[in-house]
């Protein structure tokens, strides 16, 4: 049931500490002997399935892979695309994420010492599944990050990570997407522990982080929903919508457009901040709604707020998100949103949150079928 909210979309944005403190839950832990270590332990990527070609440890062949192959669609697409960040930086893996709707068309070079991940909220998305048959063809390890249990995703993969974040009604993903970023983030921790790349101080400076990321999700929420309920009000009216960051917040910006786009019908577009430059730029006139994300720990920062200036200078409806106590955007903004900063890797977690926020609330004042877009299936097992 919708436990008091109006649709199971809020209810769903609202539940996301829960979520992922279940997701989080006897994955990432300080060991009683050790209190002040922490350790992530993997259960469903330690052994390989029954019967398996391999029988070889799922965790041992992520070791030593050379690749990791992110597929999926839409939301859960644009986790791979955290996903990916985080590999790099925090394992030191090559990884590359592929829309599973086109990987299963092409020829694909994939060999036995790859990984793929197939990331799936419903675990039945057809490309996803077929982009996985196409991985084991290839003898690469498959995993899958998934939230339904026992479904066709969790049955075809070679191993896995279950979300454990609760049914998800809404057609929109909302939980389900910040507990696949968690279920990718602690899958990059554990291995840039075991490939060398994370040294132990570094690796525990990680964990504290992704561990408080609920609580300070938690404190945060009710003040955030006024904000961008008063936000919303003043945006509902817009026919487009841009959406722009930088780095580890291009996905955010996709994720937020999207959203935007297929629950209140506004065409919305997220662009890399500076991509803009070279084309999406004519778009950026008198009262169109650009939404910047723009944390100081952006390794991008200055770039971010020098485009931010210009996008003012060209007449946008401006609303900047950003850390918790930053006045750089004062009498530049229209609107600015504070965040609780983290390390930039999990800042996604938080940053993706008021743009959730923000799409439901439009919706809502725009009378939209928020639970139940037009055209738009919960799970698209058609191919
Ligand atoms: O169940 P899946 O995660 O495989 O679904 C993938 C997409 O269909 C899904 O994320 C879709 O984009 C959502 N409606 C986004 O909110």
């Amino acid at each position: 049931e919708k436990g008091g909210y109006k649709h199971f979309m809020l209810k769903e944005i609202m539940d996301q500490p829960n979520a992922m403190r279940n997701c989080l839950r006897g994955r990432i832990y300080q060991p009683a002997e050790a209190p002040d270590r922490w350790e992530i332990k993997l259960g469903g990527l330690e052994k390989a399935k029954e019967g398996a070609l391999n029988p070889q440890s799922p965790l041992e062949r992520m070791a030593n892979a050379c690749r990791f192959i992110f597929a999926a669609c839409g939301t859960s697409w644009h986790s791979g695309l955290i996903g990916k960040y985080a590999f790099e930086k925090l394992a030191g893996v090559r990884a590359e994420v592929e829309y599973a709707s086109e990987f299963r068309y092409r020829k694909p070079l994939i060999c036995d010492s790859d990984c793929l991940i197939a990331i799936s909220q419903s675990g039945e998305t057809a490309d996803t599944l077929e982009a996985i048959k196409m991985a084991k063809e290839h003898k690469a390890l498959t995993i899958g990050v998934v939230n339904v249990v026992g479904s066709s995703i969790a049955r075809e993969t070679d191993c896995g990570m279950y979300l454990h974040a609760g049914p998800e009604i809404g057609v929109a993903s909302t939980k389900a997407f910040t507990c696949q970023v968690i279920a990718l983030l602690l899958m990059a921790l554990r291995l840039g522990k075991q490939r060398g790349a994370l040294s132990e101080e570094m690796l525990n400076m990680y964990c504290a982080a992704l561990n408080a990321v609920p609580d300070s999700i938690e404190k945060w929420m009710s003040s955030l929903t006024e904000q961008t309920q008063v936000i919303s009000k003043n945006l509902r009216l817009a026919t487009n919508a841009l959406f722009s960051g930088m780095g580890v917040h291009f996905p955010v910006a996709l994720e937020g457009a999207l959203k935007l786009k297929e629950i209140s019908y506004i065409h919305a577009e997220g662009f890399p901040a500076s991509e803009i430059r070279h084309g999406g730029i004519t778009l950026i006139r008198n009262f169109v709604p650009v939404i910047c994300i723009a944390m100081r720990s952006d390794p991008a920062y200055e770039q971010i707020k020098q485009m931010v200036r210009d996008f003012r200078h060209k007449g946008a409806a401006l609303l900047v998100l950003t850390d918790d106590g930053n006045t750089d955007f004062a009498g530049v903004a229209h609107f600015t949103l504070c965040c609780p900063a983290t390390k930039l890797e999990m800042q996604p977690l938080i940053s993706c949150i008021p743009l959730q926020l923000l799409s439901y609330h439009i919706a809502d004042m725009r009378g939209c079928s928020i639970d139940q877009p037009r055209n738009l299936a919960k799970s698209v097992t058609v191919e």
